[in-house]
């Protein structure tokens, strides 16, 4: 019978400004997965966090997008934040629960959600990684190298299964629909695309040979849904392993070169994708750098065997450090693109105000060369 894993993300509030969820959260998060667990709801779970992102990790025999999970995990987000984040005043409570008539499903409602349903192969690895500080797009890059560079994954070269190539479903967020691209024979159509990540983004990708979902990530980009500011997208996104897949070293290799992605502070701003443990899941330098997470299961009649926490480990050492090179780089650009993302894309702006004050004063140069600079 086919198992769901469901990886479902929020922001509720948190400990300290944008830094981290409090231990009292992940509390109450896990308590209510247990109820679910023990009345059939769920096969297992596990409750981890993204800097300020609670994220339940859930599987279940009720397929994708299923009313009942889905609603499971939006009453969890709301029980969160009225029993912790509201009394203990934590910063942006309920930030991301943006309406109160929750239809049944998830979509469009704030939380971000990735999820996949597929037989239970003898052996199942696989890794949850979850980022705070950035957009679902962030992953356009990784899950590329993946799934389509043999620089990064000599086993699409070597291993019979993936020498076929992928299949990756691409999410034009602005217009919600979605357009499959083969490669390598449609590689550069796809570069095309996911290379602008504040639009397309990878929703999901198949094996060629035989169409079996091997990643699927989160794609709501909540500045679309509200029309107005109301937090980052800090993405999650699934990937399977082994045995015809990428390896688990091939999955994590695509994170040895930080990359760089749009979110950071106000969201406005780009930054390295910093790969760390869970130990220093937190946002802390001008708000960040953004950081991913990775946790590896071995997945057993459904039940979740783990974590290990992957990127805990000093062969990514260099990776943070190269990134917290990035980051003393890029901040001394100060207010100026590219560190901070163009007019169009920033989640704060003051823009529109500034030009309509200064509006008047604009001149062409033949009228001000008469006149002396007012002072
Ligand atoms: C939010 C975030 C932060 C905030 C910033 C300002 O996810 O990443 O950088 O945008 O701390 O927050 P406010 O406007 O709430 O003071
Ligand atoms: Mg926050
Ligand atoms: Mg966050």
């Amino acid at each position: 019978m086919a198992i769901t894993v469901s990886v479902i993300k929020a922001d509720v509030g948190s400990l300290v400004g944008h830094h981290r969820v409090h231990p009292e959260q992940i509390s109450v998060a896990r308590q209510l997965l247990e109820e679910a667990k023990a009345g059939g709801t769920l096969v297992d779970y596990h409750v981890t966090n993204a800097g300020d992102d609670i994220v339940l990790i859930m599987t279940h025999r009720k397929g994708t997008d299923s009313r009942e999970i889905h609603t499971l995990a939006w009453n969890v987000f709301h029980e969160v934040t009225e029993s912790v984040s509201r009394p203990l005043h934590l910063y942006a409570a309920g930030q991301d629960l943006l309406s109160t008539a929750f239809s049944g499903n998830l979509k469009g409602m704030g939380p971000g959600y990735a999820e996949m349903e597929f037989e239970e192969r003898p052996s199942e690895p696989l890794v949850v990684f979850a980022a705070d500080k950035t957009e679902p797009g962030a992953w356009n890059l990784p899950l590329y190298r993946i799934f389509a560079d043999p620089f990064n994954t000599p086993g699409l070269v070597i291993d019979e299964r993936m020498h076929h190539g992928f299949v990756f479903r691409v999410m034009d967020v602005y217009n919600d629909r979605v357009i499959d691209l083969h490669t390598p024979s449609e590689s550069y159509d796809l570069l095309a695309l996911i290379g602008t990540p504040g639009r397309y983004v990878v929703h999901s990708v198949f094996r060629k040979v035989d169409g079996m979902v091997c990643a699927a990530s989160s794609t709501t980009r909540m500045a679309l849904i509200a029309g107005r500011y109301v937090g980052k997208d800090d993405p999650v996104c699934i990937v399977r392993a082994q045995h015809g897949l990428p390896a688990v070293g091939e999955i994590l290799e695509a994170f040895a070169t930080p990359p760089l992605v749009a979110g950071w502070l106000r969201g406005s701003h780009h930054g390295p994708l910093m790969p760390v443990p869970l130990r220093y899941s937190q946002c802390t330098r001008f708000d960040g750098p953004p950081r991913v997470v990775a946790l590896g299961f071995q997945l057993a009649d459904g039940k979740l065997v783990g974590p290990a926490d992957l990127f805990d480990d000093p062969a990514f050492d260099n990776a943070r450090a190269k990134a917290n090179e990035v980051v003393d780089y890029l901040r001394r650009q100060g207010p100026f693109t590219p560190h901070r993302l163009g007019a169009e894309e920033m989640e704060y702006t003051t823009l529109p105000q500034v030009l309509r004050k200064l509006e008047g004063r604009f001149k062409t140069l033949a009228e001000r060369r008469l006149e002396a600079p007012r002072t």
